[in-house]
């Protein structure tokens, strides 16, 4: 599948972005056993970044879930695919996304885990689209807002290409 994209954040201003939210969260951590929970498979090339940037340690764990299937549209249906390897009772919790949109998916996983007795919970992202947003959720750390346009690139995909791109980028239209 090749695309025709439009960059909209470049990886200097991603990267810049990047290491002022690190900074912040090894502030707000400081003291505490965090925790950085990845939201599967976009959020992967943020965390990587995030974790390198951090100047205090932390551990690291893995969830999939499915509100999309193949299409560009939130289906309101959340799937866990893959849970957390380990007990989040008495940590603190950090979610890390690529993006929230509708908010669906990260509203049920935060119900989810609140339900596994976390000392904290909060969400990062590196995205936020606003203007779609169907529940009520904010995030407590984000890089950029952006507008209600479709963005593949740094790790976001659409049906599972253009992850490897560099830069945050607008898919104008794509071949199969
Ligand atoms: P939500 O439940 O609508 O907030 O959807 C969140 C998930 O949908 C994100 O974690 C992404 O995986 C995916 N998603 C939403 N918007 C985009 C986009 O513009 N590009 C790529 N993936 C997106
Ligand atoms: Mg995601």
């Amino acid at each position: 599948m090749t695309g025709r994209t439009r960059v909209l954040l470049s990886k200097e201003e991603i990267q810049e972005k990047v290491k002022e939210l690190a900074a912040i969260v090894s502030r707000d951590y400081r003291d505490k056993d965090l925790l950085l929970v990845c939201v599967l498979k976009g959020a992967v090339v943020f965390l990587c970044d995030l974790l390198r940037s951090l100047e205090i340690g932390a551990e690291i764990d893995f969830m999939a879930v499915s509100s999309y299937g193949n299409a560009s549209i939130s289906s309101g249906v959340v799937r866990i695919l893959k849970d957390l390897d380990r007990s989040i009772d008495q940590k603190d919790v950090l979610i890390v996304e690529d993006i929230i949109d509708t908010g669906l998916t990260l509203s049920y996983l935060r119900e989810n885990l609140l339900s596994r007795n976390p000392l904290s919970l909060r969400i990062i992202t590196l995205l936020d689209k606003p203007e779609r947003r169907i529940a009520k959720i904010e995030p407590d750390y984000c890089g950029f807002c952006i507008p209600d346009e479709f963005v593949v690139g740094y790790g976001l995909d659409y049906q599972e290409k253009f992850r490897h791109l560099p830069d945050l980028c607008v898919l104008l239209e794509f071949e199969p």
